[in-house]
């Protein structure tokens, strides 16, 4: 099927926490992408938002200056940049004032095209910004918002900032991000799932023995320790990527690609979570917190001298062994894993398989290893289906263990796209379907706040790891207690 890029509408997307990180990052370099390949429609304008007044032709210098530093490795033509940094605005907003809005209203004047507003700002002002959205008059029932995670930092005050935002725009203009959705290997797993006849009969109780998900990052904290001390391993990556995740891995096929058919869906396994508590969460769960040491080929500080601080009880590092309670998937255990300072950044989902119910073949002592299907979300993207094989020539049955090594790079002549260039063109196109719904959050924060209250009854402060290393011991123990071991044939 040859590439196609669907056009989008003429837009106007006005990003508050326009001169911040997540846009200069992230955001620009996407659009800019998107604009390359030709998918915008004039009139299209993307509109700058933030507290300190800058002139328009400062901030085009300055979204000029991050595309020069974060566009990544692909090639853009000076033409294309031009005609990107035209289509740039910018309006100084008091986000929890009253300065400013009645500017933003003038420059975008009527909503004759779809208007998306995105909070690329910290999620305390998510709320506040709705609100005052709706005072200007500026949110009709047509215009979109979309909101960045973390929603909330439990189930409570996502309610709030749920309510506030779903006081203002319908749920259905809601465009709640998961970045992790519009990974390009993310998508894949459901073409792999509902595309291919080969595995769906395999994907039970009956033939998979565990599912292990493993986000792991060589970055540490970084200039970040103020939003990471508050939120910890488990809001920042759990309750949102990672279960995600899972959810694609465990649901049932949804009887279409349409938005929420996908998510009930997902909804479905994230309701099936059995909980983890006070009574269960010592045996399934560990936590960890790195300490100095040796990472991305340097010595690196520690946590605590990472965010400047003397103590901290905030996880680096979690492990957890979860069980999704329905009939396609009792008894199997899903491990999951993330954590900073690992010794190798790599995400990925292995499925393991069961062993063959009886050997006929000569082994040694562990008997025949089990078919294991690993999906490489990042980097390096591809999958991996790893058989038993007859070693070539003579000396008897002697069986290997060998992928079928599909990477995506030697298979696909085009670059994988930023996860940001698909959801960016979804949110303004108006599919929802790699977006969260209120209540997938809401049910995921149901989860996790009583894990996250266990370890506070519990006391115990994360167990140390230093830097370079697969977290705490007690993370290996989780899965070794069960006769398994985490999937590490890295190269
Ligand atoms: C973000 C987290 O959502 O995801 C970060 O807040 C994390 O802490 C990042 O580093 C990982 O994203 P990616 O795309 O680099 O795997």
């Amino acid at each position: 099927m040859a590439a196609k890029f669907i056009k989008v509408d003429p837009f106007d997307l006005v990003v508050f926490g326009g001169t911040g990180d997540l846009a200069y990052r992230k955001l620009y370099p996407a659009l800019l992408h998107r604009d390359k390949s030709d998918q915008f429609t004039d009139p299209t304008r993307i509109v700058g938002v933030s507290r300190r007044p800058l002139a328009r032709e400062a901030f085009q210098a300055s979204v000029r200056d991050a595309l020069t530093r974060f566009n990544g490795s692909e090639a853009v033509s000076p033409d294309v940049v031009e005609r990107f940094l035209n289509r740039l605005d910018y309006v100084a907003v008091d986000a929890s004032g009253d300065a400013g809005w009645a500017d933003l209203k003038a420059l975008l004047g009527p909503e004759d095209r779809t208007r998306a507003y995105y909070m690329a700002t910290g999620p305390d002002l998510f709320g506040p910004i709705a609100t005052r959205l709706g005072a200007a008059g500026l949110a009709t029932p047509r215009s979109r918002i979309i909101v960045e995670k973390p929603i909330g930092k439990d189930g409570k005050s996502a309610d709030a900032i749920n309510d506030a935002i779903g006081s203002v725009f319908l749920e259905k203009n809601i465009f709640r991000i998961d970045h992790y959705l519009g990974k390009e290997t993310v998508q894949n797993l459901m073409a792999l799932r509902f595309a291919n006849a080969l595995f769906e009969p395999l994907w039970n109780s009956a033939h998979i023995d565990h599912v292990q998900i493993t986000v792991a990052e060589t970055l540490g904290v970084g200039g970040r320790g103020a939003y990471y001390d508050n939120s910890g391993a488990i809001r920042d990556m759990v309750q949102n990527h990672m279960l995600q995740l899972l959810c694609l891995v465990a649901m049932e096929p949804p009887s279409s690609l349409q938005a929420d058919a996908l998510r009930d869906e997902k909804l479905k396994v994230l309701k099936s979570l059995s909980p983890i508590d006070d009574s269960n969460v010592s045996a399934l769960t560990v936590r960890g917190q790195y300490r100095a040491g040796f990472a991305e080929g340097a010595a690196v500080p520690g946590y605590l001298q990472d965010i400047e601080q003397e103590t901290s009880d905030t996880e680096t590092f979690v492990a957890l062994k979860l069980a999704v309670a329905n009939w396609r998937w009792a008894g199997v255990p899903f491990y999951l894993r993330t954590g900073k300072r690992l010794p190798q950044r790599v995400s990925e989902i292995v499925i393991g398989f069961r062993r063959v119910p009886h050997a006929i073949f000569e082994t040694g002592a562990d008997g025949i290893p089990a078919n294991r299907l690993v999906i490489r979300v990042q980097p390096d993207e591809g999958i991996k289906l790893w058989l038993m094989i007859k070693e070539p020539g003579p000396g008897g049955m002697r069986l290997q263990h060998v992928p079928l090594d599909m990477s995506f790079a030697k298979t696909f002549a085009t670059p994988t796209p930023e996860a940001y260039e698909r959801l960016l063109m979804d949110a303004l196109r108006g599919n929802a379907a790699l977006f969260m719904r209120r209540d997938e959050v809401e049910a995921a924060w149901k989860f996790i706040d009583p894990i996250r209250e266990a370890w506070a009854h519990l006391g115990e402060s994360p167990r140390p790891y230093a830097a370079g290393n697969w977290g705490p011991a007690a993370a290996i123990a989780l899965i070794e207690r069960d006769g398994r071991t985490w999937n590490e044939e890295y190269e």
